[in-house]
Formats: C-alpha cells, structure tokens, sequence
C-alpha cells in the first residue's frame, strides 16, 4: 500500500515477470495493476479492480486499509480483464459494493462474470459521486483504449485516474515517476506502450489530452506504471502523447524506407530507391532505417506515422528476417488500410521473403505496390539504376 495524498491510497499489485501482455505486446520490464482507495468521510471508493491472478494479494491491501470497513463503490473506468477478471473475488469479498462505470462497461461486466444480478451504477460524462469531503466526477473517454473507458476525477486532490491512458507496462516497488531508479527504461516503456496500445486511437487521444488540459490536474494516476506527477515526469509524457497522436498532414509524403541488410546489398537497394523516390517527388519526406539494433517500437511508430513505406529483406531459411517481422507487429492495424507500400530486398538462393511479406500486409489491407524489386546477390549497375527507376515509379503512384 502506498500513500497518495490524503486518504488516496494506491492499493495495485506488481507483476514484474510478466513478459508477454494480451498475448502479443512484450513487456520487458513487467507490468503493475494499479488500484487506488479514496476514503470520503462517508463512504469509500476503490478505482480500479485487478487482475484475478493478484485478486487475493490486491484484496488483502485494500482491507489492510479498510480494517473491516466495507467500500461502498468500485469504480471500473475501464473493463478488460486485466482490470476486471478480480470482480468476482471482489464481490464476494463484499457482496454489497456498488459498480460504477459507463454503460457499455455494464454490458462487459455481466460478460466478464455471466452475472446478471450485479448492483451497476451507470454513469456518464459530468455525473459525479459525493464520499463525503471527497468527490468523484466522470468523463467519457471512449476508445482509450476500449469504448467502454471512462476516467474518473478527484478534484479536491487534482488527481485524474486514467486507467490505460498515460500508462506504462513498467514495474518498479516504488509507485511515483520521481521515485524511479531506471527513468530511461521507463520512458522507453512508455512509448512502447503508446505504440500498441494507444496509437490505433490517436482521434481519442486528443480528445482525452482535451479533457486533461481543462482538469489540469496535478497527479494522473493511471492503472498501468508509475503514478505520474506535475514536475516529475507528467508534463513530459503528456507531450509526448501530443507529439504522437498529432493529425498527421496528408502533404507533403511522408515516405519511410525500412530494411535489414547483412552485406550491405538491400542497404545499397534502399539508398538508390530513395533516390527515386526524391528525384519524382522533391517534396517528399523520404526517411531511411536501418532494422539492425534499432528499437522497433519507436520505427513502428514511423511506419504508422508515414504516409507511405516500403520494406527491404533479405531472405533467409527461405523467409523474411525475424527483425522484419517484428517491425510488422507494431503496425497499427486499423489505420493501415489503403496504405501504399513496397518491398524489395537482396536474396542469395531463393527469395521467398518479398511474397511472404506481400500476403502478410494485404492480410492488413495495405496498398501493396504490384512490382517488387529483386536481386540475386550484390546489386549491380544496372540494378542500382533499377532501384531509382523502382523509387520513382512507387513515388508516382502515390500521385495516382
Ligand atoms: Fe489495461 Fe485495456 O487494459
């Protein structure tokens, strides 16, 4: 149990094992399940539920604080599992609380526990709770990152409980942002993050950055992470989360070339289609990465934030590279669809990498470029100046 502010209480658990999140998103640095008390002088809420996996853990702390005290509500902001799979443990813990949360999350939660004979209070944007000295008020804010999400605010202490938004699967003992021994990991956690959970989103992200900015508050307690804080660390993430969800101008192109290259020669691809692709469109933001080392959720991040990519791989054991593929997993979905690309790529034996990856991304319903461009070994002249050719052609199509 970690003290707020007066009478808040962080009352989460910590998962620092978990290594892979909702079966797909790698979590280095583990997770928390962040859950918070707030003790009015009459009544008692707790934000946020758990994991079922921590229920008993997380249903010791709260009556740690409570000391046979029941609370009246929970308040459910948001309610994927591993935020609401606990909900039977907490209801038979005490059966008579209340949950709170927005209408859809009511329609989750009877699916989450085949109950239909839960007590649900259904709230929406601007209704609010009195504790007593303490008051919870709501606000809508869908898709962050379920349509069911809500975020809930103290305003005698300033404090915005966001559940998923400004999270972190991140997890050191000590719950604050200015208490953290690894920053850097943390924020490299954050990004990551954003990139697979939030970035699908980036309309709804502005608009939850909106409700943020009119609250101003002073601590965001969010359900994954450190709490954040104004003068620690609260101020930057919110930039960050600005700087990335930003509308994205449709001009000038913004065209991000990625590729892995063991000697060299789909290396020397990507620099001579880069070449074309500025000889034909001059105003172009042509951007080339190199796969190898990098940190591929900030180049997932580029990829989805281009208007247009292109992928070169070589081919090895007859496919992509694992490092390509792995770039791949960071796309997002939903806004991908129509997005031009193109492959290319040196192979020695066989070069099954290109087909492979063009099935995976019209899978996605990308715009994948009809012409590939393949080459046996070290590119030569002529290859070089088919790569331009190559460059300008996509960068035209683009203009179709
Ligand atoms: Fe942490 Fe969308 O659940």
């Amino acid at each position: 149990m970690n003290v707020i502010l007066d009478n808040v209480y962080c009352v989460g658990t910590l998962n620092p094992n978990l290594r892979i999140f909702d079966i797909e998103m790698c979590t280095e640095h583990g997770t928390s399940y962040n859950s918070y008390l707030v003790c009015g002088t009459n009544e008692t809420a707790i934000i946020d539920a758990n994991h079922e996996a921590f229920a008993g853990e997380w249903l010791a702390g709260i009556e740690g604080v409570l000391n046979g005290k029941e609370p009246s509500y929970l308040i459910l902001n948001h309610t994927e599992p591993d935020h609401s799979s606990s909900l039977d443990a907490c209801l038979a813990q005490y059966p008579s609380i209340t949950v709170v949360c927005s209408a859809s999350a009511a329609i989750n939660i009877k699916n989450i526990t085949n109950r239909q004979d839960l007590a649900i209070q259904v709230v929406k944007n601007g209704d609010s709770i009195d504790l007593g000295g303490l008051t919870l008020e709501f606000y809508s804010a869908p898709f962050l990152h379920w349509p069911d999400s809500m975020f809930t605010w103290l305003p005698e202490h300033q404090i915005a409980f966001t559940c998923d938004f400004l999270g972190t699967h991140y997890c050191e003992p000590r719950i604050f942002d200015r208490t953290l021994s690894y920053h850097d990991a943390f924020m490299t956690s954050f990004e990551a993050y954003y990139q697979a959970i939030m970035s699908p989103f980036a309309p709804w992200v502005r608009k939850g950055l909106a409700i943020l900015d009119d609250l101003e508050p002073k601590i965001v307690a969010t359900s994954h992470g450190p709490v954040l804080t104004k003068g620690s660390s609260l101020e930057k993430c919110i930039d960050l989360y600005r700087e990335w969800s930003v509308e994205q101008p449709s001009s000038p192109e913004r065209i991000a070339l990625f590729y892995c290259s063991a000697y060299g020669y789909t290396q020397a691809l990507a620099e001579h289609i880069a070449v074309g692709i500025s000889t034909a469109l001059p105003e172009a933001k042509v951007s080339l990465y190199d796969l190898v080392g990098a940190n591929l959720a900030h180049l997932g991040t580029e990829l989805n934030r281009s208007t247009a990519f292109l992928i070169g791989s070589p081919t090895v054991n007859k496919a992509a590279l694992p490092t390509v593929w792995n770039l791949l997993a960071h796309i997002d979905a939903i806004n991908i669809v129509k997005r031009p690309v193109a492959l290319f790529g040196s192979y020695g034996w066989s070069g099954e990498a290109l087909p492979q990856l063009a099935a995976h991304l019209t899978t996605l319903k990308a715009k994948v470029f009809d012409t590939q461009l393949s080459v046996r070994f070290a590119p030569s002249e002529a290859d070089l100046a088919a790569a331009e050719e190559f460059g300008k052609e996509f960068a035209l199509s683009l203009l179709a």
